[in-house]
């Protein structure tokens, strides 16, 4: 990368919902004219100085502004080349980030976003990953609750079972155990945009159906086959379990460390995701319904006329949950993971956060990704990476120390 930058990190997209809360994050962590130096970029001047305002109070004027549109080439190359890290929630990422992404390989700039798009990251590694590798960009998606959560937890468990045990588990199961948050109208419009894009391309459709999808081309697979569809109970949590909605992009997250570590795991590794719904035939009922909800909704998504329905009953884009909502939820997450030979000695990672997960969690994940990337001295290759193989350790200490977010073993 090169050597001096104007900026440690750059917060793209400040104008939008998620935006707004990391640039939120940033003012409560690192302050102003402090050992991170940080700037807010947007397309459009007036509406970002009136956001700074309101987010920053008397702070605002001693945060640089940087304007860049992501259709004007010139603006994004003084923007990518201005800083360090730059963090973006300027989405849907199909629609608005490759032209960030390009220039942030073009010029060795490290990336991070909240993309749970499969099959842009599965193009963008195909178009990408070599330029950003030998110009020393680590571009990493998906630095949110998807899939920040799955891919520093299997990274933690595994390297639990390797200290304790000299080991590696070849099977690990990620439970949602509780959960509670919100929706925005940015992460609707993606889902919507991903769906739109697949009537005009099928193929985008086996793209996001396959488990390896973000598997480096020509490298050995794995024995995973789909996600979970139904309600199946799971014996070793003696409890009812339903499709987890995230799977079907933190599971390929999953698997692509796996494949860009070289197999660590074992060439049989298995993992896979779900929620869980309670024991007995209450555990099982409502487990039916969750994954007959979530069938139902994926399957209207699919179709014009029912996808404009729930893009109309959704949030708009700039919207999302209330300030209550936000400050109220939390998520606590398991991680099974077994010992190939004795069963004394599987494991379970639990792995927890406050806020909301999917916009007060989020944001500080993105957060602390930018500013890791950016200030922490990171031995890890460059290239398109996943949270873990680009910032492993490191990325759990910032998440446990400032985030609000938990990695330990349960007691068995
Ligand atoms: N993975 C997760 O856990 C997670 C969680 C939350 C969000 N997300 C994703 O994050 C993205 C943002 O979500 P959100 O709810 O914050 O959306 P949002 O409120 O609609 O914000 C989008 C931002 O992008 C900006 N923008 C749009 N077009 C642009 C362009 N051509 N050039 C530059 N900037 C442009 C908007 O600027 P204006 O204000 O000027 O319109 C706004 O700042 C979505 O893709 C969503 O799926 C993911």
């Amino acid at each position: 990368m090169t050597t001096e930058r104007t900026y440690d990190v750059v917060v793209w997209g400040a104008t939008g919902f998620t935006g707004r809360l990391v640039m939120e994050y940033m003012h409560e962590t690192y302050g102003v004219e402090g050992d991170v130096r940080w700037a807010l970029g947007a397309r459009n001047a007036n509406k970002l100085a009136a956001v700074k305002k309101e987010v920053l109070g008397d702070d605002a004027d001693k945060v640089p502004d940087i304007i860049a549109d992501s259709n004007d080439e010139e603006s994004l190359q003084a923007l990518v080349t201005s800083t360090r890290s730059i963090c973006t929630t300027v989405g849907p990422y199909a629609k608005y980030g490759t032209s960030l992404v390009e220039a942030c390989a073009n010029h060795g700039t490290h990336y991070c976003d909240l993309t749970g798009e499969v099959q842009w990251m599965h193009q963008m590694i195909e178009r990408f990953h070599t330029t950003a590798e030998s110009n020393g960009a680590r571009i990493v998606f998906t630095c949110g609750f998807d899939s920040i959560p799955s891919d520093m937890g299997v990274f933690y468990v595994q390297s639990q079972m390797q200290a304790r045990h000299g080991t590696y588990a070849p099977r690990v199961k990620y439970r949602v155990k509780r959960s509670d948050g919100g929706v925005s109208g940015g992460t609707v419009d993606s889902l919507m945009n991903m769906m739109e894009e697949a009537r005009h391309d099928p193929k985008i459709l086996d793209v996001i159906a396959d488990p390896y999808a973000l598997n480096p081309p020509n490298m050995p697979r794995g024995e995973d086959g789909p996600d979970q569809t139904s309600a199946e109970y799971d014996q070793d949590f003696g409890e009812w379990t339903a499709p987890f909605v995230m799977a079907g992009i933190n599971t390929r997250v999953v698997r692509r460390s796996h494949s860009l570590m070289g197999y660590p795991w074992g060439e049989h590794f298995r993992y896979d995701e779900a929620m869980l719904m309670g024991d007995g035939p209450r555990g099982f009922a409502k487990a039916s319904m969750v994954a007959g909800g979530t069938g139902l909704i994926m399957k209207a998504s699919e179709f014009t006329p029912t996808r404009n329905l729930l893009g109309k009953m959704a949030p708009s884009p700039g919207e999302g949950p209330s300030r209550e909502t936000i400050e109220r939820g939390f998520f606590e997450i398991e991680l099974f993971a077994a010992h190939p030979e004795d069963p004394e000695k599987n494991l379970v990672a639990v792995v927890t956060g406050d806020k909301d997960p999917g916009y007060g969690a989020t944001s500080k994940m993105l957060a602390e990704s930018a500013v890791c990337l950016a200030k922490d001295d990171l031995d890890s290759p460059t290239g398109l990476l996943t949270p873990s193989v680009a910032m492993g350790d490191k990325l759990i200490h910032r998440l446990s120390e400032h985030a609000g977010m938990t990695f330990s073993l349960k007691d068995l």
